[in-house]
């Protein structure tokens, strides 16, 4: 029997090798002469001289296998009442002809096209019908405003938008061409056309000589071949979030992307091609690219488009009745799902009347997995609940439990061990590597293996400088942890301005950059505190401009409904209090990780650099007014 330390070892040892051993499990149709391209670091490109077609991979040849029949898709929509079923063979179909109309239209290799859906089986189709021709998709998420798409519609500049007419959220209707009309008013970068898929329950209006019918468009259209592409080239951007209000468009190689996803479907969820995987997310996170279509997909498993939330779609037991339903062998979510579960159902009542037994797995990932929240869903399903951690700049766990290898022991509170193609450590400030227990930055040795990011969009500079410049011959995470006697990974908190709301990565940088705009507020500072149900939520403190006369709580007002307007209902912005002052260093910059331990009511020694430790105490009582420490 094989050891998840023997594969670890195995690639260590030949690390080429390994990944040209992975590269078998994909259709190439030129095999790459080598894995690894390193003449041009610290930039490094995996399978560059292979051709290669994702869509080809993740469709097309499980048609020529003879799998044509077995269900590609299940579309599973509480929100609507529809259900629905497509098999690779009828997503072939679909896709090719999606994808002919686009062609038809003038989009080419290379050529960017921005997708804006919800969770429907549109938009993996999509997503997959840009892959046949080789051009670029860049997913927005449906929770971000008008602004944050502009700002991506002109990183990316696409030569067309694919949009859905509207989004369901529990009790309303988000309405998408009003952002996308704005979005595409605002940007300086206009696309030639978009494509928008009218949804019964909130058609639009179409803008006339741009926005065309997403069926009238397909009419008669010629299907498209799978054109191939280079190893190296861009499968998609996706732009996270980053120090500030300018996302980082992770670039994300094609080769690179398949290999590396195949490969963990059977070696880290342990699924067979034909089984049912669940991956309870959104297409416009990277879990939804990896594990809602590419990954599943490619493997030849079956994937869920679930256009739901895990309570009040209809109650706290639709994702039991999910996994009953559809036999969902692996179950892929965030923490906070469950948490929202366990809240809402505390004693799992809705788990007696359903019959969960196809369940193996379930994994968690996005943020990190308290140790009450894994034993709860462990007791209640009696499966392996695994923890693992990685971003949307790696596409794929960093560290994990394999359980397709070997099932290790279970450390709650640890996403467990590095997989192969990760070389981690834990560094201190000069670079120096930590011994077990001992917290640093958590790094990855270059080279990052395949399927991760090979640079930042048009942004090759701001890459070097965001992530390699620190630690030179390592990529840097923004994870602080440690690693224990045993080789377990432990994730604390992150080094930047990240901070992590249901799962969703948000930059309170880009909040900050939001309150600031606000006329009357002078200064202002945004911190991520701890939240039961959210892992984090942000919270205000806003400065004003001497003389401001308008009452505080107008102002709260004001600046909260700006921050939903520019970012999005997805920042989850609700909460914002008025101080004289912001607690800063003798040079200036403002004490964030002091004012969040505040809030949390833990612990913290006085900042030796602290210009005024006074000022804590007006904090403490801001806070207090709001009702932290909770
Ligand atoms: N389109 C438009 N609006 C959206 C949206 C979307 N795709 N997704 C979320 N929003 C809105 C919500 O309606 C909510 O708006 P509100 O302020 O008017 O209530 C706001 O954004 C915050 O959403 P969310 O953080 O999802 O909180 P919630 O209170 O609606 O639900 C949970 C809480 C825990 C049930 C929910 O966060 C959840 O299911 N989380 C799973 C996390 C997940 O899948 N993460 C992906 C990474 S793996
Ligand atoms: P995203 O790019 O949105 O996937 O967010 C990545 C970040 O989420 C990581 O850098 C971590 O800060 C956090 N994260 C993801 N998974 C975990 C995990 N299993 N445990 C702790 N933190 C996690």
């Amino acid at each position: 029997m094989t050891t998840y330390r023997e594969v670890y070892e195995a690639w260590e040892s030949d690390p080429e090798g390994f990944w040209m051993q992975a590269a078998e499990a994909i259709d190439w149709v030129k095999k790459p002469s080598r894995a690894l391209f390193d003449e041009n670091t610290p930039f490094y490109e995996w399978f560059s001289d292979g051709l290669v077609n994702s869509c080809h991979n993740a469709v097309d040849r499980h048609v020529a296998a003879g799998r044509g029949d077995q269900v590609a898709i299940i579309y599973d929509s509480p929100v609507t009442g529809r259900k629905a079923k497509i098999t690779y063979r009828e997503l072939q179909g679909r896709v090719a002809r999606l994808a002919g109309a686009l062609r038809a239209r003038g989009v080419e290799k290379g050529d960017r096209v921005v997708i804006y859906m919800p969770m429907v089986p549109e938009a993996l189709e999509a997503m997959l019908a840009c892959a046949r021709i080789g051009a670029i998709h860049s997913v927005v998420f449906g929770g971000f405003a008008a602004n944050e798409l502009a700002v991506r519609i002109d990183d990316a500049e696409p030569k067309a938008v694919i949009a859905a007419s509207c989004g369901i959220e529990p009790g309303r209707i988000v309405e998408y061409k009003p952002l996308l009309d704005g979005a595409i008013e605002m940007a300086r970068h206009k696309p030639d056309f978009c494509v928008i898929l009218q949804r019964e329950e909130c058609p639009a209006d179409l803008t006339g000589g741009r926005d065309l019918d997403w069926h009238a468009f397909q009419e008669g259209a010629e299907p498209a071949e799978c054109v191939p592409v280079e190893g190296n080239h861009p499968a998609y951007i996706l732009y996270t979030s980053g120090t500030t209000g300018q996302p980082k468009g992770v670039v994300r190689p094609t080769a690179g992307n398949l290999v590396a996803l195949n490969w963990t479907m059977k070696n880290i969820y342990g699924v067979e091609p034909g089984e049912v995987y669940w991956a309870a997310s959104d297409v416009g996170w990277v879990v939804g690219h990896s594990y809602i279509c590419y990954g599943p997909l490619v493997h030849g498993n079956t994937t869920i488009v679930f256009e739901g939330k895990p309570i009040g779609t209809p109650d706290a037991g639709t994702f039991w009745r999910m996994i009953e339903e559809h036999e969902v062998r692996a179950l892929f979510t965030a923490p906070t799902a469950f948490r929202a579960i366990k809240r809402a159902d505390p004693e799992g009542e809705f788990l007696k009347k359903y019959d969960t037994s196809a369940l193996r797995t379930l994994f968690l990932a996005g943020e990190r997995a308290d140790p009450d929240t894994i034993t709860w869903a462990e007791e209640r399903l009696g499966v392996p609940v695994i923890d693992h951690w990685w971003q949307t700049e790696t596409g794929w766990a960093i560290a994990a439990n394999p359980v397709g290898i070997e099932l290790l022991a279970i450390k709650p509170g640890s996403p467990s061990v590095p997989m192969p193609g990760y070389d981690v450590h834990v560094l201190d400030d000069e670079g120096n590597d930590l011994p077990p227990g001992e917290l640093g930055a958590i790094t990855i040795k270059l080279p990052l293996p395949p399927g991760t990011l090979s640079t930042l969009w048009n942004a090759d500079e701001r890459y070097v400088s965001a992530y390699l410049s620190t630690f030179p011959g390592h990529y840097e995470t923004g994870d602080a942890g440690y690693i224990d006697e045993d080789g377990y990974l432990y994730i604390m908190a992150r080094t930047d301005d990240v901070i992590n709301v249901a799962g969703h990565r948000l930059s309170t940088g880009a909040m900050e950059e939001v309150l600031a705009s606000h006329p009357d507020v002078a200064e202002c500072a945004v911190i991520g505190v701890a939240d039961d149900l959210k892992g984090q939520l942000p919270l205000g403190f806003l400065c004003l401009n001497a003389g401001c006369e308008k009452p505080h709580g107008e102002v709260v007002a004001e600046v909260v409904a700006l921050v939903r307007e520019r970012i999005g209902p997805v920042a989850a912005f609700k909460q914002a209090v008025v101080v004289e002052r912001l607690p800063k260093t003798r040079s200036g910059k403002i004490l964030r990780a002091t004012m969040v331990r505040i809030a949390n009511g833990e612990e913290f020694r006085m900042p030796a650099t602290i210009d005024d430790p006074a000022i804590l105490d007006e904090i403490r009582a801001a806070l207090a007014s709001l009702g932290y420490p909770k």
